[in-house]
């Protein structure tokens, strides 16, 4: 008769060989946000703030990147590459918006970077700017995608990315609950998180304006950053700008709980406050989703299945 540690050893060793990583991966499924603070050719080609970045992205399994101004269209692709050479282990593709904003002098382009493996975009929506008969409701209309990401519970989600002007952040914000609307209309889904640099805090949304923010007031959507977060580099300021928003019952189990929260690079990599600020003055937002193998958990017939035969085999 072996011995416990023995049997439990080979149950190890049974559940490491045949357990299929779609079975029996229980890590989440990072999705975050990094306002990169006028990404384009100087940061670039600074190899410090580069290599920072790839540790930033490569930590995703989807990452919404704002305030690219890439107006040579060379920085993003040279990030993907550096990306790529990175870790073999994953392998990432992006899709961009055009280059949005009022003035042509001054734009931006949304750009979400996510892993080939884990996830696959079936649709891409630019909101027009012309549809709530106000032109101006956003500085930059959501460029929305919709996901497939087989090894998350949820399976498929939609993804609102927005960054905000901050004088008018109160009316954007507010705004996103017509592009909700207008995606459960196309899509027939409610399964949306918004996410981006929101400059929802520090005098740009006021408190007593947030029951006009139907974003806000309204019970369906749940903010998963607080405002007690910081999502800003510099240590004088403590603001939480960036937000991640779910409309909460599309999402009830979806998320891994407490996973929501801004990543603070600058400590993460022992970075000062002045190397942390050549990257950005922003810290990059995230949530995880529970993968699907840990919400059937112990339910799963294949997972019982094996555990049975590792105990049969080790006595
Ligand atoms: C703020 O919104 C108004 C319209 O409501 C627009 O005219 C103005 O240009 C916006 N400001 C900025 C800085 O985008």
């Amino acid at each position: 008769m072996a011995s416990p540690s023995s049997s439990s050893g080979s149950l190890l060793t049974i559940l490491f060989l045949f357990c299929l990583p779609a079975w029996c991966s229980v890590s989440g499924f990072k999705i975050c946000a990094f306002n990169v603070q006028s990404f384009g050719d100087s940061k670039i080609r600074n190899t410090e703030v580069v290599h920072t970045l790839v540790r930033i992205v490569s930590r995703c399994d989807v990452c919404l990147l704002q305030e690219v101004r890439d107006t040579k269209r060379k920085a993003v692709p040279l990030l993907m590459k550096a990306l790529n050479s990175y870790n073999s282990k994953h392998q990432y593709d992006y899709v961009a918006s055009h280059r949005l904003g009022r003035t042509s002098s001054y734009q931006e382009q949304y750009v979400f970077v996510y892993r080939t493996s884990s996830v696959i975009v079936t649709d891409q929506y630019q909101y027009p700017d012309t549809l709530l008969g106000d032109e101006d409701a956003f500085s930059r209309e959501p460029f929305i995608v919709r996901l497939r990401a087989p090894k998350t519970a949820i399976k498929e989600f939609v993804l609102v990315p927005q960054h905000t002007t901050p004088s008018n952040a109160t009316k954007e914000i507010d705004a996103l609950y017509d592009v909700f609307l207008e995606i459960k209309r196309r899509w027939k889904t409610e399964t949306v998180m918004f996410l981006g640099d929101f400059n929802a805090d520090c005098g740009y949304l006021a408190k007593k304006n947030r029951q006009r923010v139907r974003l806000y007031s309204n019970q369906a959507f749940l903010w998963l950053i607080g405002d007690k977060d910081d999502t800003t580099v510099r240590d004088s300021t403590s603001c939480a700008y960036d937000r991640i928003v779910v409309h909460e019952e599309s999402f009830a189990g979806a998320l891994v709980p407490q996973s929501a929260k801004p990543f603070n690079f600058a400590k993460e990599y022992g970075l000062t406050e002045e190397q942390a600020l050549v990257v950005s003055d922003h810290y990059p937002v995230e949530v995880e989703l529970r993968a699907w193998s840990a919400q059937i958990g112990g339910n799963s017939p294949l997972l019982i299945f094996l555990i049975f035969t590792a105990v049969f085999i080790s006595t």
